[in-house]
């Protein structure tokens, strides 16, 4: 979604601005644009494309002389929602002295629009941002300061968004405003002047005391001070800052060609830092959460529901597998986007996960208010029979979701820069499956009939421990695989340079394997624009079978559990159909290979006899991911910046 940045103080303010754009460009954008405050006169540079457009004409245009009286500028990419990608609809937005960058949605922009014709003023682009700039200009030809003159404009618009403006009226000062769409802001040390953006990474080249702005919240950056206010009341209230645990090494490449190749293999890492990062209080005990919030709910839960949207998603399909089965609370899991608009059923106790990478996705965050909404509106004499708690899963700290939810824990995978979730993800299903281990450690009273069909296994407390055990191996595992030039990426190469021309993949596999063929075939469509379903392999029959053809590849996820044997005897009626067959499966299964008309084995060391089948998926992970990343490749498509994807979807 759009990126904004802006900077106030002694340092180039165009260096900083481009530097910051750079760090947003992974949320996606198809235009950007800077706006410099030189002396009093307000100079925009945008251009459609690449940011590199706007470094050109940045460049073209002024001489070190004029440069050096900008004090301050603010610059924007932009992911078209209303209008097309061009120049006139790209940000800033320059009306009369007052120039914005917005990043969100005005809803009512229809009737501002109406109201700013008959003022006979003349919209210059099709955007609904724009129309901030007339409001904030109207209050102030009425005699406000560019403050209260934001303020006002800001209570007039509907819609989540957050804009930052600046007026020729008011050099060198910046007001930035949130209800929705997040806002950071920070003072640099020793002067360095103040800097505001979409999100820290802007801001970690020059600070790690960042200050996130809440929803209803707003910042005055000027004279070298950021004044907090909230733009409904205008009281003025300090806030602390977060320290950022992260540096801005992590948002270079570091050697690797794609952000997304360094991200896969900074896996292991992300996993082993969001393990110690449960674990720190928790010693030795497995798969303990001790200090972790919502931990009782959780326990105590009937129910649990996670939403999500996207790859999220598909790890909370992984968490219920995990978490039904070890610990016996039923599990359900949601789109966001549908859960918000029916009317679900929820029991008194239900524990309601929202799992979400940036921890801002619109359609998550909004489940989160309504339920919140929703309890406050309970009788307080019902309160005790109505005990819904919400738990934030996210990667972000001082995002909305982690402040909004009622508890939250933080995946510790570090900045993603590539747009398709790679260690997050990964991250992602580390904590469910530590949720799924606590709660079978702790649910040895819960009586509850469990269908114990093929694929069910009980478990006991030394089972559990073994597990854990086992579970700690894995990145270390998987950085083995991760090494250069290995057997296993080698066949990953091989079978991705000779299916690159299939007309389109079904990735499917049953039981853990499932969600993970799903995230196979959004990876696949994401980076290479290449046509792709994952399917539980039991329902391949059901409809989709008639697309295959000799031009068609299923890639069949088939590791040594329980399942196998059934996915096998799918991959048999796929074969008799003439796809092609890419099997994934562990080294050691002959038959399964003799099946395939491509392999890639999975080298289990000798060691891991009793490497547990709950685990694969961790492993399947990365083949599939490596397997999408090497065709996106060779299509030589934009694997950081997929076309049409923002990384951060805060409009539903
Ligand atoms: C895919 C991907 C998306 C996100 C989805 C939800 O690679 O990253 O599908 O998972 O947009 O985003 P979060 O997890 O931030 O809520």
């Amino acid at each position: 979604m759009c990126g904004i940045v802006g900077y106030s103080g002694p340092k180039s303010v165009e260096e900083v601005l481009i530097r910051g754009l750079k760090r947003l460009e992974y949320r996606g954008y198809d235009s950007s644009g800077i706006a410099l405050m030189q002396n009093q006169e307000i100079v925009l540079f945008k251009a459609e494309g690449k940011l590199e457009n706007v470094e050109k004409l940045v460049k073209a245009s002024s001489p070190e002389s004029r440069l050096n009286s900008v004090r301050s500028g603010i610059g924007h990419t932009r992911w078209a929602t209303h209008g097309k990608p061009s120049v006139q609809n790209a940000h800033p937005h320059q009306t009369g002295h007052v120039v914005i960058v917005h990043n969100g949605i005005i809803e009512n922009y229809l009737e501002i629009r109406e109201q700013m014709i008959a003022d006979g003023f003349t919209p210059k682009s099709e955007t609904d941002s724009e129309l901030f700039g007339f409001l904030v200009l109207k209050e102030m030809n009425r005699g406000l300061r560019l403050r209260p003159a934001v303020s006002e404009s800001f209570r007039q618009v509907r819609g989540a968004c957050s804009v930052v403006v600046m007026s020729e009226k008011e050099p060198g000062t910046l007001i930035g405003v949130r209800n929705g769409s997040p806002l950071a802001v920070a003072k640099i040390e020793n002067n360095g002047g103040m800097i505001i953006a979409s999100d820290a990474q802007p801001i970690v080249d020059y600070t790690k005391e960042v200050y996130f702005i809440e929803s209803g919240d707003g910042v005055e950056l000027s004279g070298g001070e950021l004044t907090f206010f909230d733009w409904r009341t205008n009281r003025e209230f300090q806030k602390t800052p977060t320290k950022i645990e992260w540096s801005s090494d992590q948002l270079d490449k570091q050697g690797f060609d794609h952000f997304m190749l360094k991200e896969i293999h900074e896996q292991p890492t992300a996993m082993v830092d969001t393990i110690n990062s449960i674990r720190d209080k928790a010693g030795d005990l497995p798969f303990a959460l001790i200090g972790q919030p919502g931990l009782k709910e959780l326990q105590a839960a009937d129910e649990i529901i996670i939403i999500a949207c996207g790859s999220s998603y598909y790890a909370g399909l992984l968490g219920k597998y995990w978490i039904e089965r070890y610990s016996k609370i039923p599990v359900q899991v949601e789109l966001a986007s549908e859960f918000r608009y029916r009317s679900p059923l929820i029991r008194p106790k239900t524990v309601v996960i929202g799992l979400s990478q940036s921890g801002e996705t619109a359609d998550t965050l909004a489940v989160i208010r309504d339920l919140k909404a929703f309890k406050a509106t309970q009788p307080s004499n019902q309160s005790s029979l109505f005990n819904l708690i919400t738990i934030g899963i996210t990667n972000v700290r001082g995002s909305s979701i982690s402040r909004e939810a009622d508890a939250c824990l933080f995946t510790c995978a570090g900045p993603e820069i590539g747009v398709a979730a790679t260690k997050s993800f990964c991250s992602q299903l580390t904590v469910l499956f530590m949720i799924a281990g606590f709660l079978a450690r702790n649910s040895e009273t819960r009586k509850l009939m469990v269908l114990s069909g093929q694929g069910v296994e009980r478990e006991n407390t030394g089972a559990i421990e073994q597990v854990f055990q086992e579970f700690l191996k894995v990145p270390h595992l998987m950085k083995r695989f991760l090494e250069p030039d290995s057997l296993w990426l080698r066949a990953i190469e091989g079978a991705a340079d000779a299916l690159l021309l299939s007309k389109g993949f079904f990735f499917i596999g049953r039981g853990y394997s499932y969600p993970i063929a799903m995230e196979g075939a959004l990876k696949l469509k994401e980076i290479a624009y290449v046509h792709a379903e994952g399917y539980a392999a039991g329902e391949l029959k059901h409809g989709p079978i008639a697309m295959l053809d000799k031009d068609m590849t299923v890639v069949v996820l088939a590791p040594q559990d329980s399942w196998r044997e059934k996915t096998v005897s799918n991959l048999e009626e796929v074969k008799a159909r003439g796809a092609k067959v890419l099997g994934i499966g562990l080294e050691n299964d002959d038959r399964l290979k003799s099946l395939c008309d491509y392999w890639i084995p999975i080298p289990l060391p000798a060691t891991s006899g009793d490497f547990h089948s709950l685990l694969y998926p961790f492993l399947l992970l990365p083949t599939i991911q490596l397997f999408s990343y090497r065709i996106a490749l060779k299509k030589g498509t934009d694997v950081d910046k997929p076309r049409n994807l923002a990384k951060s979807v805060t409009v539903e």
